[in-house]
């Protein structure tokens, strides 16, 4: 099956190249010349594990191809999806739908055979119904559909998180609709991946509801982490003791400075754009989103009470080791790195920092932190270490090496990645999230 992908960023991309693996011939459309140049000489725009491999391997065997030419590209496409970014929009933090519409307005331009038209890209309740108005107004003589089917796939397990779903989505209204799609997904269905039909507005929301929760998920045991500091419990015992319980589960139950990326904080937003628009608040939505957010300045307040308080902070250092919102990726957006970098800089606090992929994307965001080549060069002269996303280098950290680099030894460890015992023997302070 011939199938188009409009956008090659994140998502886009990650599924084309998967589509092809699974023997559909894919082409990738993107406006961005600059960024299909880069493709076509093999270099990936964004930093995710595997992905270069996939995209070579298909484009060797002729099923991935890349372009700019949206009309050349939806050509003979049986399926044509949407994957282009829904930002949020500035002043509402409603989902920014502008290129959705663009595309969907030029699709029904270039609409040249009989096809699916899918949106993967996050949209909010009813986007599929402007999506299919726009298609009709513009007069196309061809049979469409509009189907929704939005993707679960997560930064740095992308590739593995879309060929091995928990679960496939399609909101589609039709026959028609619901046959391509069968169709799309026939490899994955093979592999007995469940595939849930329901209708479009369903989906859309069911893609919202799922972020909304899991993040809901996290802020819940945030909370929890800052009540086990006050009573001396430890979170850790204290996910392990209500994951296990199958209702509830072990995932998405670690403690942390807070969500971050480019979905979390930009979905719960346009979810509750969504629940004002039809008056049936989501009050648990919004306490997630303040409650996050506040908690990232929070985690910077931790950092000064470690250095002895925001007082006395003017002039020492501070190295923070990891700046993206998670490990495995190079995405910046929302991370929590950020918002501690400004609350120590606000007190005068010099940062030296080290990240394995995320330095490029960071230093335009922070631009008074030192950015060293390697975490070693960023303990130096330090007061504290804090370690903000736990990449898989700074588990084993030399802990003598650092000792001896470190001006003091005062370790804070917010993804709470070290054994307290083993850090204080060592002859750290060690501050970690609700754990003593
Ligand atoms: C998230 C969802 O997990 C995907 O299913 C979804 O497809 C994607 O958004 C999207 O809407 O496109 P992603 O943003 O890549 O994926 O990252 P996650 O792995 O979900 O992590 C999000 C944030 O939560 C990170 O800042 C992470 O550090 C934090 N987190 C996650 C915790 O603090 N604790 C946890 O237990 C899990």
């Amino acid at each position: 099956m011939k199938i188009a992908m409009v956008g090659s960023g994140y998502v886009g991309l990650v599924s084309g190249a998967c589509f092809a693996d699974f023997g559909h011939d894919v082409v990738c459309i993107d406006k961005d010349q600059s960024k299909i140049d880069l493709l076509h000489d093999g270099v990936m725009p964004i930093y995710e594990p595997g992905l270069d491999a996939l995209v070579e391997s298909n484009v060797k065997s002729g099923s991935l191809t890349f372009t700019t030419d949206l009309a050349e590209g939806i050509k003979d496409a049986q399926a044509i999806f949407i994957a282009v970014g829904t930002p949020s929009r500035r002043g509402d933090g409603h989902a920014d739908l502008t290129f959705v519409y663009q595309v969907a307005r030029e699709v029904g331009e270039h609409l040249a055979n009989d096809a699916v038209i899918v949106t993967k890209s996050t949209v909010p309740v009813g986007t599929g119904d402007e999506v299919e108005r726009i298609l009709a107004d513009s007069g196309t003589t061809h049979q469409f559909s509009v189907v929704s089917n939005p993707e679960f796939l997560r930064e740095g397990a992308a590739i593995r998180d879309f060929k091995r779903p928990d679960r496939i989505v399609i909101g589609a209204e039709d026959e028609f609709g619901r046959n391509i799609m069968r169709e799309v997904y026939r490899p994955l269905f093979l592999n007995e991946s469940p595939i849930l039909f329901v209708n479009r507005r369903s989906s859309e929301l069911i893609k919202y509801a799922a972020n909304a929760f899991l993040a809901t998920k996290i802020t819940f045991i945030n909370e929890m982490a800052d009540l086990c500091e006050q009573v001396g419990a430890d979170v850790q015992d204290v996910s392990r003791g209500i994951g296990m319980d199958n209702r509830i589960g072990p995932k998405f139950l670690h403690a942390g400075p807070g969500y971050g990326g480019s979905c979390f904080p930009k979905d719960t937003l346009a979810l509750l754009k969504t629940a004002e628009d039809y008056e049936s608040p989501i009050r648990i939505v919004e306490a997630v989103v303040k409650v996050n957010e506040s908690r990232k300045r929070a985690m910077g307040r931790k950092v000064l009470e470690a250095l002895g308080g925001a007082d006395t902070a003017r002039g020492k250092k501070v190295a923070l080791l990891g700046l993206t919102f998670k490990p495995n990726t190079d995405d910046m957006r929302d991370s929590p790195a950020i918002a501690i970098a400004q609350t120590l800089h606000d007190a005068g606090v010099e940062i030296a920092a080290y990240d394995p992929e995320g330095m490029e994307q960071a230093k335009p965001l922070m631009p008074d932190v030192t950015m060293c080549s390697n975490p070693y060069d960023a303990i130096e002269g330090a007061n504290v270490v804090a370690i903000v996303t736990e990449w898989d280098t700074f588990r084993a950290l030399d802990l003598n090496r650092m000792k001896e680099l470190a001006q003091d030894p005062v370790l804070v460890d917010l993804r709470n990645i070290y054994q307290p015992s083993d850090v204080r023997s060592a002859g750290f302070t060690y501050v970690s999230i609700g754990r003593d």
